[in-house]
């Protein structure tokens, strides 16, 4: 049995999460862990503070270890030589550069070919690599710019430009959109569901903005030490729903869903935001 969309043709996911569990400071702090991801989705992970969405990532990446299950990227282990260079990860802190240090938004980009073997190699390529990476978060204009006097949003952009130019097709974005205001945030959305659509690039990204989570992904997952949901956005359960998830063990079995109420948008920004409900019911 798969739980493949049925408008993927590629039965191999690009990301394969079995029973996995990690282990902090004696803790499991996720604990059996199931998800598929298949190429040019676009999934959005929302979940309190210390929910383990960050510990996810890293484990991953392969920066983490799992203490049981296995993580697959396009039926590769994360830090096999296959996969190395095809995942963009944008950290949480990613936009936090260091102020002491002068930096051209070109000279940051840059650095994102460290991950590639070639990066010692004819400086061409590289110039043309780092040329479509600046255009396709739309800040060629700021090649030059010192990464300290851009705003919030450009610096978005940049750090994720640095992830695009190694040419990875899975990006996997911590909190993008903290500190950028809203015409910024949609704009970065914008971009990234583009970036799906016209360039069947994969998004996996954590959020704390649960509307604009349920107006931008396809599919959203809600993690508090476990997958509690994993499914389209008109099903993503309502404020009341989640509070009773908190004190369900395991809901998540399964993971099927109606992957054509895809692409819906329709988040309610007249509701209180997830994250005040659940610190009212402690
Ligand atoms: N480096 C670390 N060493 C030990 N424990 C850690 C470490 N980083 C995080 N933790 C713990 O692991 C748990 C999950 O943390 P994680 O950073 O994954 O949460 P998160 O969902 O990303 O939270 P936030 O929304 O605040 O970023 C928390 O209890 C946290 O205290
Ligand atoms: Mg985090």
């Amino acid at each position: 049995m798969s739980d493949a969309p049925a408008t993927h043709q590629v039965d191999v996911p690009l990301l394969q999460v079995e029973g996995v569990t990690v282990r902090r400071n004696r803790q499991d702090v996720i604990k059996d862990i199931n998800l598929k991801i298949y190429s040019g989705e676009f999934v959005g992970v929302v979940g309190p503070n210390g929910a383990g969405k960050s510990t996810l990532i890293q484990a991953i990446l392969g920066l983490l270890k799992c203490q049981s299950g296995t993580i697959l990227v396009s039926g590769k282990p994360p830090m096999s030589k296959e996969v190395f260079g095809k995942i963009g990860w944008v950290s949480q802190a990613a936009s936090h550069l260091p102020k002491n240090v002068r930096l051209t938004v070109r000279e940051l980009v840059s650095l994102g070919l460290f991950n590639n073997t070639n990066w010692f190699g004819l400086g061409g390529s590289n110039a043309t690599r780092i040329d479509e990476a600046l255009r396709m978060v739309g800040i060629e204009h700021l090649e030059s710019r010192d990464v300290n006097q851009l705003s919030g949003g450009e610096r978005q952009r940049a750090v994720i430009a640095r992830a695009l130019v190694s040419g990875a097709d899975f990006l996997v974005l911590d909190e993008p959109l903290v500190g950028m205001d809203r015409v910024s945030r949609t704009s970065l959305l914008k971009l990234l569901d583009d970036f799906c659509h016209d360039q069947k690039k994969t998004i996996f990204m954590i959020s704390h903005d649960i509307a604009a989570m349920r107006q931008t992904a396809h599919r959203m997952i809600y993690l508090e030490e476990t997958i509690r949901f994993d499914g389209p956005p008109t099903k993503f359960p309502s404020l009341e729903e989640l509070a009773l998830l908190r004190g369900i063990e395991d809901v998540h079995g399964g993971h099927h869903y109606d992957h054509a109420a895809e692409h819906c948008g329709g988040g309610d920004h007249s509701k209180p935001n997830i994250y005040d409900l659940l610190k009212e019911a402690e």
